[in-house]
C-alpha cells in the first residue's frame, strides 16, 4: 500500500519480499554504527514483521523508501510510537543505503512524513530520538524544523529528543 510520494521517492508498506533490499541498509555496519549492532538476516525479517504489526495496530510504522526512477527500495522512513519518560510520542525515523547518502533524500522523506503525520494523526508533537554524535541525523531533524527539546537516557545511551510541535508546522 502506497502512503505518499515526493519528487523522487515513493513511501509504501514493507512486505516480506523486501528483505534483501532492506538488508543492504540494516546489515551495513557503517549505517548502523549508532545502534548496538547491524541486523543479521533473521533480524531484518523480524524488523519487517514488527513494522507490519505496527501498520495494523498503530496505523503507522517505518515504511519502505523506494527511489521512483529505479523502483528500488533504498531505505526506510516513517513514524513509530515510542515511549519516552512515560509519554507515548510519535517519532520520525529514517535509515538510508550508504551509496545514496548526501543527496537530500532522507530530508525529502522526513519532511513529507512530518506533513503526513500532522495531517493524518492527532499528534501535538513529533519527535526524533538521536544520539548526539549522529551529526547527519541531527542535520536532517533540523531541516525538518525540529529543535532539541530535551536530553534523555534511552536504551541505556544518551539521546537528544528533537521535537516539532504542530503549531510550529505549516499544517493547522
Ligand atoms: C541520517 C541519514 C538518513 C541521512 O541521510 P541523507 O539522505 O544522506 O541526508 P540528507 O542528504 O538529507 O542530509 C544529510 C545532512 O547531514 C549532513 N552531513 C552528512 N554527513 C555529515 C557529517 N559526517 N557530519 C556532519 N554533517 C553531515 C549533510 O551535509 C546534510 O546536511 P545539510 O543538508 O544541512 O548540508 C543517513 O546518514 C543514514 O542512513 N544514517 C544511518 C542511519 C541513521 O543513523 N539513522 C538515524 C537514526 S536517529
Amino acid at each position: 500500500m502506497t502512503i505518499f510520494q515526493t519528487a523522487r521517492l515513493l513511501l509504501r508498506e514493507f512486505t516480506p519480499e523486501d528483505v534483501d533490499a532492506l538488508a543492504q541498509v540494516l546489515s551495513d555496519p557503517e549505517t548502523m554504527r549508532y545502534y548496538l549492532a547491524p541486523y543479521d538476516r533473521p533480524g531484518v525479517e523480524q524488523w519487517i514483521d514488527r513494522n507490519r504489526h505496527r501498520y495494523e495496530n498503530d496505523g503507522v510504522g517505518l515504511w519502505a523508501m523506494e527511489l521512483t526512477k529505479r523502483q528500488e527500495v533504498i531505505g526506510d522512513c516513517g513514524i513509530i510510537l515510542q515511549e519516552v519518560e512515560g509519554e507515548r510520542l510519535y517519532e520520525i525515523g529514517y535509515h538510508l543505503r550508504r551509496d545514496f547518502w548526501g543527496q537530500g533524500l532522507a530530508t525529502e522523506a522526513a519532511l513529507a512524513c512530518r506533513d503526513w503525520a500532522f495531517t493524518h494523526l492527532k499528534a501535538a508533537r513529533l519527535i526524533s530520538l538521536i544520539r548526539p554524535e549522529n551529526l547527519p541525523s541531527c542535520r536532517v531533524a533540523g531541516r525538518v524544523g525540529m529543535t532539541i527539546w530535551k536530553e534523555v537516557t534511552w536504551r541505556g545511551l544518551p539521546h537528544h529528543v528533537y521535537s516539532i510541535e504542530r503549531a510550529q508546522s505549516s499544517v493547522p
